[in-house]
């Protein structure tokens, strides 16, 4: 009670006044639409790592192999010298061998929990193994892009993703086995002959240049610049996509999952704007340096070459 209402208990306020809603807060117009859930968050982080060390090694080791050029001397400078762009290449090099393990433990992890076998496993309709549809779809492609059928009914994984997903296995197997060698040379000839360390040096280098030239032009061409993803797909962070892009771009995917009524559970609220903004920003900037790196190797090759 107060003095004012001379005694009296005052009538209950109106409460007009509304609190702003989070999503407003959080940098939307309207509430958050729902997304399809394509990526498990360790997928996601997996992927920022391995982009962030294999960056890192091809900056540096083509700043070594390319020694002789002047975009080389400018950048192993950023890097400290040559010298210790070696041990950043040896750092990015430990952090990739670190997420590949991660990841073959998390298949092991999968295979106990969600498929019982192997077998299961790598034949099921989720398998990232090549089937008789990835070469249905690989001739129906080729058919689409010269307008002779219908775009393919892919499913969950296409054949070039497949593809990408097993040139990392190759990639890590040829160009990590070579690299640890370089390392460590004293260690691996006690067993093996010296020479097979020269060996091992023109193997990595030249495996290392086409992993770095399909990754900056091939791969990122097929996820971000393809007309349907341009200028960029950034799935692979949010680990979320449309449910009308999954409709448009993977049919066979979302028809399964609405046959299983499995859709709804794999449903999430979208990322707030500044978090897609964060984003793109790193997205962006991989790619162009991605993008520099394929310009500045050609340059040294056709233009610098000795
Ligand atoms: C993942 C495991 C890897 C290991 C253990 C490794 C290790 C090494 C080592 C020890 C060297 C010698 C460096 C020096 O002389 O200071 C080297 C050179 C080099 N690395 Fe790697 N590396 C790995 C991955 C990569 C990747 C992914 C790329 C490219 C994307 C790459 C590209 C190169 C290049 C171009 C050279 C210079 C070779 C030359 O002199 O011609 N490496 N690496």
């Amino acid at each position: 009670m107060t003095p004012e209402t001379g005694g009296q208990t005052p009538p209950p306020v109106a409460k007009t006044a509304r609190r702003t809603p989070r999503f407003v807060e959080a940098g939307w117009h309207e509430p958050p639409r729902l997304q399809y859930v394509r990526f498990s968050r360790l997928n996601r982080v997996l992927h920022v790592v391995m982009i962030v060390s294999f960056l890192s090694l091809a900056l540096t080791g083509m700043s070594l192999k390319f020694s002789y050029t002047q975009w080389a001397v400018v950048l192993s400078h950023m890097f400290g010298g040559f010298e210790s762009a070696g041990y950043v290449h040896r750092f990015a090099a430990t952090v990739m061998i670190i997420m590949f393990i991660i990841h073959i433990v998390d298949l092991f992890r999968r295979k106990n929990r969600e498929f019982g076998t192997w077998k299961a496993m790598l034949t099921g309709p989720h398998s990232m193994v090549f089937n008789a549809k990835d070469l249905a779809d690989f001739i129906g492609n080729m058919k689409w892009f010269v307008g002779k059928g219908p775009r393919p009914q892919y499913g969950r994984w296409t054949y070039w993703e497949k593809f990408d997903y097993i040139a990392v296995f190759w990639g890590m197997t040829v160009i990590g086995s070579t690299g640890l060698m370089l390392w460590f040379p004293e260690i691996f000839t006690l067993v093996l002959p010296g020479w097979l360390i020269n060996v091992a040096t023109i193997i990595h280098s030249d495996e290392a240049l086409l992993a770095t030239g399909f990754i900056f032009t091939v791969h990122f061409f097929n996820t971000h610049l393809r007309p349907e993803k341009f200028p960029m797909d950034t799935v692979v962070f949010t680990g979320r996509m449309d449910v009308e892009e999954l409709m448009d771009d993977k049919p066979a995917e979302y028809n399964e999952l609405v046959r299983n009524g499995t859709l709804q559970e794999n449903l999430a609220p979208a990322y707030p704007p500044i978090v897609e903004r964060v984003i793109r920003a790193f997205g962006w900037t991989a790619v162009t340096i991605g993008i520099c790196v394929v310009v500045m190797i050609i340059y040294a090759m056709v233009f610098a070459y000795r």
